[in-house]
């Protein structure tokens, strides 16, 4: 398949290039996209240097899938191009992710959603929120054996999570040396913890907990009887996701039994010990969901809690991408 990456130049697009190379189902050379500021970037591919374009009307050409991670605004002007010219786009941002009609897939668990459609016509698929992705991963196999009823989340989210421009601001931060871009948060994030990520909402929440929410339900194809509460926090961690979770279950929680269908699911490593975790730094650089302190509420048999940590980057971003692309692959009519 010919893929096409746009954001080629950020810390997901370039983590998507690293994923693809070597890849059988790709073929040739990528098409590399990005604003005109980052046109002429060049990025290393199966050891070749590969010159980044500016996104343009015939950047999709004969593009079979597209990996979008530009932000929405790019995406909502471009996806529909792209789409039109025939491509799969996989949409990192969250342009989409609740557009009836457009499937919101991580692929362990409602993969069954990719499918490539008689006459070969492009389309749109959305990639989850990053934090969503990790806790869905965790909370699915334990929806299967018990019955989630509430899922209440607490994340601590790396900056890398803001893109490159907040990875420099938090380094300038910690070198005391004054922001030298726009400024990706607004009060300091070295040696702190901000409660708030996206726009403020009417209801008092912060976007970014509106879309655990509605993401999380949407991907377990559940609805409002899913009891679903985030708050979401930015920590100075570089890259790596926690969410400290609470779930509570219509059928009273076995501890033994939660640890195993956690340990079967696909892509879910878990520490059975109620003490045993991993950290961010930890798994930064993997590609699995790792969940610990597993442990039952002592004062609710139905509910348990649990750490649940994963690289934002990789499961949370490029690698769920890239494992949307391999489904596609494996339905491609080429
Ligand atoms: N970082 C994460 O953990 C994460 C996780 C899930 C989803 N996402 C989503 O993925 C997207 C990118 O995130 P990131 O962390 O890679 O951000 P980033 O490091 O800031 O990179 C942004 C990329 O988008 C390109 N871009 C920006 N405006 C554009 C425009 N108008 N037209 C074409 N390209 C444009 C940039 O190109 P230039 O070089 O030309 O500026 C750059 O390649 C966002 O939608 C974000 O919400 C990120």
């Amino acid at each position: 398949m010919k893929i096409a990456i746009l954001g080629a130049t950020g810390l997901v697009g370039r983590t998507m290039l690293n994923l693809i190379e070597g890849r059988p189902w790709v073929t040739g050379d990528p098409v590399l996209l990005s604003s005109d500021r980052g046109a002429g970037t060049k990025l290393d591919f199966n050891g070749r240097s590969l010159e980044c374009r500016e996104v343009s009307a015939n950047s999709f050409q004969d593009v079979d899938v597209a990996l979008f991670s530009a932000g929405g605004r790019t995406s909502k002007t471009w996806a529909p191009v792209a789409a039109g010219a025939g491509a799969w786009v996989v949409d990192n941002s969250s342009a989409f992710r609740m557009t009836e009609g457009v499937p919101l897939v991580v692929p362990e668990i409602n993969g069954q959603l990719v499918s490539w459609p008689e006459g070969n016509s492009g389309g749109i698929i959305a990639n989850p929120n990053c934090s969503t992705i990790q806790i869905a991963m965790a909370v699915a196999p334990l929806d299967q054996a018990f019955g989630v009823t509430e899922a209440h989340v607490t994340t601590l989210q790396a900056v890398s999570g803001a893109g490159q421009a907040a990875v420099v601001e938090l380094e300038h931060q910690e070198q005391g040396r004054p922001a030298n871009n726009d400024g990706a948060f607004d009060r300091q994030i070295f040696r702190n913890a901000i409660p708030a990520i996206g726009d403020g909402l009417e209801d008092g929440s912060y976007e970014e907990e509106t879309k655990v929410v509605r993401e999380l339900r949407k991907i377990l194809g559940r609805s409002a009887d899913l009891a679903v509460s985030c708050t979401a926090t930015r920590v100075p961690v570089v890259t790596g996701h926690s969410a400290a979770v609470r779930l509570v279950c219509d059928k009273p929680v076995d501890l033994k039994q939660a640890a195993t269908v956690l340990s079967r699911f696909p892509g879910v490593e878990i520490d059975p010990d109620p003490h045993g975790f991993l950290t961010p730094l930890e798994v930064a650089g993997t590609t699995t969901v790792h969940v610990g302190r597993l442990r039952k509420d002592p004062d609710n048999p139905h509910a348990l809690l649990m750490w649940v940590v994963a690289d934002n980057l990789l499961k949370g971003a490029a690698w769920n991408a890239v494992q949307i692309a391999e489904l596609l692959a494996g339905e491609s009519p080429q």
